[in-house]
Order: C-alpha cells, then sequence, then structure tokens
C-alpha cells in the first residue's frame, strides 16, 4: 500500500465535474446549506480582506458575500474550469480570481481571514501541513483560518456506519444506486489520506495556532475556525 502521508487523494476529473458541480453539492453533502451558512457566519462582519481556498466554482464564495457584502475575497484555484464557471457569476463580479496551486505557495500580502471547504482533502497529509503553515504565515494577527471540511473518525464501525448513512442521504437526494455507490468507492479508495478531526487540530496547533473552535459537525463534515 503506498504511503498515506504523500499520497495525493486521486483528484476528480473537475473539467468534466465542474458544469454540473452547483448541482451536485446539496446531494451529496448532509445539511449543505448549514454547512455552507456556518462558515460563512464565523467571518467577522465589514470590509475584511479574505484569501479563498480552492474556491471551485464560487458556491461557498457567493454564500460568503451574502453574509459579508464587504469582504474583499481573493479566490485561487487550480482548475481553469472551476474559475470559468466562477468567473461568469454576476454575484462574484468583484472577486479576484487567480489560478494557482496551494502546494506552490500563497500570496505574499497578508489577510484578514483565510477560507476554505472542501478543498484541503484533495492534499496528502504533509501537503496538508505544509499549506496551514503557509495560511498561519498569509493572516494578520487577531485573524483567523475557517475550514470546513471531509475527515474520518478514528475507528472503523464508525466509518461503516457513516458510510450507511451517507448512502441513505444519497438515494434520498434521488441519486441512483451506482452513483451514491460510485462516490462511497471515491471515499474508500482516498480514506487513508483524509484527517480525523483530531489529526487535523494537530495540524493546527503544530502550525502555530492556539485557540481551535469547532462549531459545527454533520456526520463525515466539520468546521473549524483557528485564531492566530
Ligand atoms: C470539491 S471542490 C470545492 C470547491 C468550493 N470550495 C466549494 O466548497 O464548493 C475542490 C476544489 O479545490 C481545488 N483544488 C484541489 N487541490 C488544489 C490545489 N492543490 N490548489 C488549488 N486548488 C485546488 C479544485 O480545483 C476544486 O475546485
Amino acid at each position: 500500500m503506498s504511503d498515506p502521508h504523500t499520497r495525493t487523494v486521486r483528484a476528480p476529473d473537475w473539467r468534466e465535474l465542474s458544469a454540473r458541480y452547483d448541482g451536485m453539492v446539496p446531494r451529496i453533502l448532509p445539511a449543505a446549506d448549514l454547512f455552507f451558512r456556518c462558515c460563512s457566519d464565523c467571518v467577522p462582519r465589514g470590509r475584511v480582506e479574505v484569501l479563498e481556498l480552492g474556491s471551485g466554482t464560487g458556491y461557498a464564495t457567493e454564500r460568503l458575500l451574502r453574509r459579508n457584502p464587504r469582504a474583499r475575497v481573493t479566490c485561487l484555484d487550480r482548475s481553469a474550469d472551476m474559475l470559468a464557471i466562477a468567473a461568469a457569476k454576476p454575484a462574484l463580479k468583484r472577486v479576484e480570481l487567480v489560478q494557482g496551486d496551494i502546494r506552490d505557495g500563497l500570496p505574499t500580502r497578508r489577510f484578514d481571514v483565510v477560507f476554505t471547504t472542501l478543498c484541503l482533502h484533495h492534499l496528502a497529509n504533509r501537503e496538508r501541513q505544509a499549506a496551514v503553515g503557509r495560511v498561519f504565515r498569509v493572516l494578520r494577527r487577531g485573524s483567523c483560518f475557517i475550514n470546513g471540511d471531509v475527515f474520518r473518525p478514528g475507528a472503523a464501525w464508525e466509518e461503516r456506519l457513516l458510510r450507511e448513512r451517507w448512502f441513505r442521504f444519497m438515494r434520498a437526494q434521488g441519486m441512483a444506486p451506482s452513483e451514491a455507490r460510485a462516490m462511497l468507492a471515491k471515499r474508500r479508495a482516498n480514506q487513508s489520506c483524509l484527517d480525523t478531526m483530531r489529526g487535523w487540530r494537530g495540524k493546527l496547533q503544530r502550525a502555530g495556532f492556539a485557540r481551535i473552535f469547532n462549531p459545527l459537525t454533520i456526520e463525515f463534515y466539520a468546521v473549524f475556525v483557528a485564531y492566530k
């Protein structure tokens, strides 16, 4: 078996997915509205400068701007196809969209918030730790890092129960059995690359974050806010 510390989660084909991504989110993420509302609610009000990592089609960005229309957002994503969908959204016309890979570094200026959803689990364990270190460095003192992402539980029995529940959820959203099974197969294939919530806290602490808050956990998904 390959080393989970260095193995990157098998990347989806964003070119194929980009056009149907926004419609898929509520079908694969239980309580998607609550999840994104929680992430957006944690962004301070007013003219804050936000760096969003792995912003994709801008699904979360739109929701963030609805909560705080005065936020100045810079989005970084490596997929031109996902960015093209974001660029066509009128609600995102003031957002700066940058194509780039988190693993190659972050913008050099400072931000009040680093925000990311459903992205960092695509990095290998070591890459994720390196990314958290970079996030800490681009944040101003007193600012925060908001991450809503996918995790794995520590025990196999819990993972089994969560998968059964996830399958029923996707079916209840109208997903075909074969499609729901394909989602489960992807999770199984990438399982060892995911962080546990405890492992994620450890990464945040090692990067220098002292105050770590976990306002929401839904099934495999959780939101963490770490203050610098
Ligand atoms: C599941 S989508 C999430 C999009 C958006 N944040 C959301 O919540 O809807 C993951 C996104 O992360 C981006 N991504 C994955 N790895 C990346 C990396 N190393 N650097 C930049 N973007 C990355 C992908 O291109 C994709 O757009």
